[in-house]
Parts: structure tokens; C-alpha cells; sequence
């Protein structure tokens, strides 16, 4: 991430911490809790956060702990990230660590969202708020606060950008001219990432009218969840998988149209595995559709190239700002504001949650939705590198 966007995120945050300033008490319901930190009402300055990340091998979440810090800082904080590599083990020690060093408030991607209950624990014995980040963090009620995206809905732009690449969907909604039938094959995320639920019910709700009709065929037969998980989300662990459902059911020449890939990194491994076969190496050269997820600048030239056909921008920019408006209101003794106090059930409790909304990304909204926003310079989307 470049200078210039953390200059263009700390305004956010500056305009968004004025707002929240101004929004009072949220709607979570916190009442009788000890958990929430800060409940003495008084206003603290300054102090130490802890901001623990899951991998640095996803640009994204570089991005986030970047962000996430930036915001903090500018905000009169001192930050301790880290990330985890991946490594359950590795987050807990982390975490603890944060605790140790006084931190006053967390902020988590967790690895594995049921995994961090004793982390938790502590935290809530230190009157140490707890904001999950993007990721719910499960099996506990230590959990004060949820910022993240509005999950099922990426799911569903998931499933919707495979139906335009297919051509029965327009981008516009309305019905496209293609009839099918078409064959697809399916990939979801991590199992233990409770987003990765969330992603697989919106696609699997907006496909299912699709297979019940016989407009859509899972050749493999592989349609559970279980069947279709990547664990750790691993670009070569897809494109294993990509590569053994090809051996299985397309060696006899059955053709694959599509692909629904729920992460930019997935997405790429299933494209090499696709090429390694001959496909393509564009979608105007039989390649299938293959959709994705982050909006990565390595899938983004990609798209920009017509090889895969489309992505999900979340903002992380934006999911950063709530964070730090989240993080700054515990430690001004009040509630962050909620925009849903329902959906997101960790198996304790419902944690209130504030939600961001989400774009499908196409070759032809590149240049408006990642570059007009200054999330990726034209520059970068010409190469596929960061700078
Ligand atoms: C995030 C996605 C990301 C995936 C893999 C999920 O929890 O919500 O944005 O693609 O993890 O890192």
C-alpha cells in the first residue's frame, strides 16, 4: 500500500471518528457485561492496541494490518501488529503477548475462528475489548464487536459475476442471452473461517434455481461444502483439487464452462491447473469462467487481461476505518455503533456488527471502481504488481 493511500485512509478515518463522535451509543446490547472495556466512562488517551493478522502471504491482509495501524497511529495510538503466517499457534501466542504488553483494546483476524477461546478469556479478565475483524471469532461471549463486509452478499456477487460470465445473467440484473446447460465446478473457503459459510450459502442459494432447472451441471457431483473447502484457503491446494476434478471427470473430453472461486488466490491456482491443461490461455480462447474474491492486483490484471473473468472488491480501506471508529469508542467508554445485531451468531451469542458493502469487479469497471478510488494505480493494474 502506498504513502498516498495512507494519507487518503487517515482523512476517512478523521471524518469517520467525527461522525461517530457525534452518533453516541450503539445498538449492541452489552448491558451487565465486564467485557466491554472501558465501562468506567472515563476518557483514556493514547495506550497500546494490539492489531493481530492472519498471513502476510495475502496482500489483503498486509493491507489491513497496514491500514489498521496507519489509523491508529494518526489517531494518537501505539500499535502492535502482528501476523500469524497462517499458524494457529503462532496467533495465541500473539495474542497473549498483546495482553501482556498492556494492551488496551484487540483487533483480530482470526486464522481459525473457534481456536482463540482462552485468548479471549484473558482479554475479558483484563477488561480488554475484543473487536473480531472481518473474520467472526467463534464459541465465545468475550467477543464485543464485528466489523466486516456483508458476507452473504459476497456470496451472492460471487455466484451472480459466474452467471453473467456465462451469459445468463446481464450485468445489470436482467436475463442474459445464453440457455445453457453448463458445466461448473465449485470451490470454497476454509472451513474453520466462518466466512467461508456465509460465502458458500449466498453463491449456493443464487445458483440453486440454476441447477434444479438443469441450466447449471456439477459434473464432478461434488456440491457440499466439505467437498469443495480449501484449507487455509491455499492457492495450491486448489489448484490440486482443480487438477484432480480434471483428471476425473473432463479426461473424456467433457467440456467446463465455469468455475465458482470464492478468493483472488484460489482463483489462480485453479487458472494454472485449467492452462496446464491447455485451456485457454484467455476466456475469448475457451478458457472457463472463474470468479474470485479481494480484488488482488495479480487477479485484477488478470481480469484486466481476459483470463479470469471477475472478482469482489471489498474496500479494506474502509473495513480498517470502522475498526479504529470501533477500537476508539471502547476506549472512550462508550459503544460502537451497530448496523446489525443479528445475523453474525458466534454459538454464544449474537455479536453486533457493523457491515460494509461490497462490488462485483469486471474488466470494464476496473478503471471506476479500483483505480478512480485510488485503490490500485493504473500503473499497477498494468503490471499486477503493488508498488
Ligand atoms: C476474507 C476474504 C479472503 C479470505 C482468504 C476471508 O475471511 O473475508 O476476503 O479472501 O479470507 O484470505
Amino acid at each position: 500500500m502506498s504513502t498516498r493511500k495512507f494519507a487518503a485512509v487517515a482523512a476517512g478515518i478523521t471524518l469517520a471518528m467525527g461522525l461517530a463522535a457525534c452518533g453516541g451509543g450503539g445498538a449492541g446490547d452489552t448491558s451487565g457485561d465486564t467485557d466491554a472495556g472501558g465501562d468506567s466512562g472515563t476518557v483514556e488517551e493514547g495506550g497500546l492496541i494490539g492489531v493481530s493478522m492472519p498471513t502476510q502471504t495475502s496482500e489483503r491482509w498486509i493491507a489491513d494490518g497496514e491500514a489498521v495501524e496507519a489509523g491508529l497511529t494518526d489517531a494518537g495510538y501505539e500499535v502492535e501488529l502482528q501476523f500469524a503466517n497462517d499458524d494457529i499457534p503462532t496467533q495465541s501466542q500473539q495474542i497473549d503477548q498483546m495482553i501482556t504488553n498492556g494492551a488496551k483494546a484487540l483487533i483480530i483476524a482470526a486464522i481459525d475462528g473457534t481456536a482463540l477461546t482462552s485468548q479471549l478469556d484473558a482479554a475479558a479478565a483484563a477488561n480488554i475489548p475484543v473487536i473480531s475483524y472481518d473474520r467472526l471469532i467463534r464459541d465465545s461471549e468475550n467477543v464485543d464487536f464485528y466489523v466486516t463486509f456483508d458476507n452473504y452478499n459476497v456470496g451472492v456477487q460471487q455466484a451472480t459475476s459466474l452467471l453473467v460470465g456465462l451469459g445468463l445473467l446481464n450485468q445489470d440484473g436482467s436475463e442474459g442471452d445464453a440457455t445453457g446447460p453448463f458445466n461448473v465446478e465449485l470451490f470454497a473457503g476454509s472451513l474453520d473461517d466462518n466466512n467461508a459459510h456465509f460465502f458458500w450459502k449466498g453463491a449456493m442459494d443464487t445458483l440453486q434455481p440454476y441447477f434444479d432447472d438443469g441450466t447449471l451441471v456439477v459434473p464432478s457431483g461434488q456440491m457440499d461444502i466439505e467437498q469443495a473447502a480449501i484449507l487455509r484457503w491455499q492457492q495450491e491446494t486448489a489448484q490440486k483439487r482443480m487438477e484432480d476434478l480434471l483428471t476425473a471427470s473432463y479426461s473424456d473430453g467433457t467440456e467446463l464452462h465455469g468455475v465458482l472461486s470464492p478468493y483472488d488466490g484460489l482463483s489462480r491456482g485453479i487458472i494454472t491447473a485449467l492452462q496446464g491443461v491447455g485451456m485457454g490461455p484467455t476466456i475469448a480462447e475457451g478458457l472457463p469462467v472463474v470468479t474470485g474474491q479481494d480484488a488482488e492486483i495479480a487477479s485484477v490484471k488478470l481480469i484486466a487481461d481476459g483470463v479470469q473473468f471477475a472478482s469482489i472488491f471489498k474496500d479494506t480501506r474502509k473495513l480498517a476505518e470502522q475498526a479504529v471508529v470501533a477500537a476508539e469508542a471502547y476506549l472512550q467508554g462508550e459503544e460502537p455503533e451497530a448496523n446489525d445485531t443479528e445475523t453474525y451468531e458466534n454459538g454464544v451469542k449474537v455479536v453486533p456488527s457493523y457491515l460494509l458493502e461490497s462490488d462485483i469487479v469486471y474488466a470494464d469497471n476496473i478503471q471506476s471502481l479500483l483505480v478512480d478510488s485510488g485503490y490500485w494505480t493504473a500503473e499497477e493494474v498494468e503490471s499486477g504488481v503493488a508498488e
